[in-house]
């Protein structure tokens, strides 16, 4: 029987879960297959660390050479994340003809392109179904099952660590420096959470999805972030006062020959599926020109779940590439296509404003808004009495320009505290 030679860089979460299920359920995969994928050799730090699970030593190795530059191994796993030296080794096993399977959102979001090129002109192929949504298929579906379709909207719950907390903070009415720290407690977070509570990681993944939606490669700098840290309780309260919920969302849109993508926190209505997505789960729902509207959902991290869409991609190179010449996965269309500005995007707004009880400063704010063309449909104002009140303000869908125009108007109002906060609301 023909026998894969799979070489691992990294045997840490996910690398554990790939090790686990290509030797824990090797008959059914050989079954499948007709051959048999074997974990050749794994690079790691140390060789000695203690893991809950045992693999034999002789297949560790520290440098990555033994497997880079071994001519038997045919698929490198790159496990290792981050940048350097991540994409290095990945350049390398292309140059050395092997394929390649990634977990790796940083590195494919921020140089997808120049390693698919390398793979292109090596004539080998780079899968990374992992690197969007875990155990979540989305990538391969989008190309595969759904290439009939033209994507009109990707709307996704991408990071399970910003969603455990919003729930919380939902739940329990706790706030989000307590809910982070839960979150910490249960492994969901890191121990510097930025890439999560930022929204690097959403953004990451959002523009990958764009990639597999609207064949199109987009800079960072031209998607909007906005993460979590600014979600207070009384926002959660009172969007649900309103019928929504508070969700990050990474969105992607294509409307009149244009990209729309930005990540940012999100009211959603509460009969809405997303809404219900709760804990670490991520979503992602897709509108497609001939199927309509479809939402796939599922643990977007973890060991096992991870690992099952890093072997789905090996035996997809096993069944589709090896000794059968390759193809590149999903390569952008060469014309560039344009990326609407944030201030053309236009959305319905959740605005809260703390302002000094005085009379008549509502009706200042409203002129403001008027002058603006932002029309508004719902106000809620408490706590009349105490010396700074919240005033929730629900617009009507304008356009994100002339919402800001009127903000850096409604700062400038005497008796205008703050803003307490701005969330963009999306009827999905
Ligand atoms: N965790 C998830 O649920 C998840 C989900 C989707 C995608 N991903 C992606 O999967 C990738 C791996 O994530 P992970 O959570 O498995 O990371 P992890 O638990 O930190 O494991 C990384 C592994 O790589 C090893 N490593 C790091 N730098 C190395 C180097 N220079 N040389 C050799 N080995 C090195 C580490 O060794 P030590 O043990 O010695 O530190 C560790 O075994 C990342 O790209 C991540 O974004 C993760």
């Amino acid at each position: 029987m023909k026998m894969i030679r799979v070489g691992m860089l990294g045997l840490g979460t996910v690398g554990s879960g790939v090790y686990k299920i290509l030797t824990e359920d090797q008959s059914q995969i050989q079954s499948k297959l007709g051959c048999r994928v074997e974990i050749a050799k794994i690079l790691v730090r140390d060789k000695k660390k203690f893991r809950d699970f045992s693999v034999p030593e002789d297949i560790l190795v520290t440098d990555p050479k033994l497997i880079l530059e071994d001519e038997t191994i045919d698929i490198v796993v790159e496990l290792i994340g981050g940048i350097d030296p991540a994409k290095a080794h990945i350049l390398k096993a292309i140059e050395n003809g092997k394929h390649v399977v990634t977990a790796n959102k940083a590195l494919i979001s921020q140089h997808g392109d120049e390693i698919e090129d390398a793979a292109q002109a090596c004539g080998v192929t780079v899968r990374y179904e992992a690197s969007v949504c875990g155990g979540i298929p989305i990538l391969s579906t989008l190309q595969e099952a759904l290439s009939a379709n033209r994507i009109q909207e990707v709307f996704g719950i991408v990071n399970g660590t910003t969603n455990y907390i919003l729930t919380k903070m939902s739940n329990e009415k706790v706030d989000f420096k307590q809910a982070l720290e839960e979150a910490q407690q249960k492994g969901y977070a890191e121990a510097d959470p930025t890439s999560d509570v930022e929204a690097f990681d959403a953004l990451y993944k959002l523009l990958i999805l764009a990639k597999f939606s609207f064949n199109t490669q987009a800079e960072h700098s031209l998607v909007y972030r906005e993460g979590i840290t600014n979600i207070s309780i009384n926002d959660i309260q009172y969007a649900e006062e309103l019928g929504y919920k508070i969700k990050l969302l990474a969105i992607g849109k294509e409307s009149d020959g244009q990209i729309e993508l930005r990540v940012h926190p999100t009211l959603i209505p509460k009969e809405h599926p997303l809404a219900s997505v709760g804990d670490a789960y991520n979503a992602v729902y897709v509108k497609g020109s001939a199927v309509g509207s479809l939402m796939f959902y599922g643990r977007g991290a973890g060991s096992l779940p991870t690992g099952s869409a890093v072997v789905g991609d090996i035996m997809y190179l096993v069944n589709h590439e090896i000794g059968n010449g390759c193809h590149i996965y999903n390569r952008p269309a060469a014309a560039i296509k344009a990326f609407k500005n944030m201030r053309d995007t236009k959305s319905t707004y959740y605005i809260r404003v703390i302002v000094k009880d005085i009379p008549g400063v509502l009706g200042r704010i409203a002129t403001v808004f008027g002058k603006h063309s932002v029309s508004l449909a719902s106000i809620i104002q408490k706590d009349v009495g105490s010396d700074q009140v919240p005033i929730v303000f629900l617009t009507h869908e304008t356009l994100e320009g002339n919402l800001q125009n009127a903000i850096d108007e409604i700062t400038d109002i005497p008796e205008v505290h703050t803003i307490g906060n701005i969330i963009r609301v999306d009827h999905l």
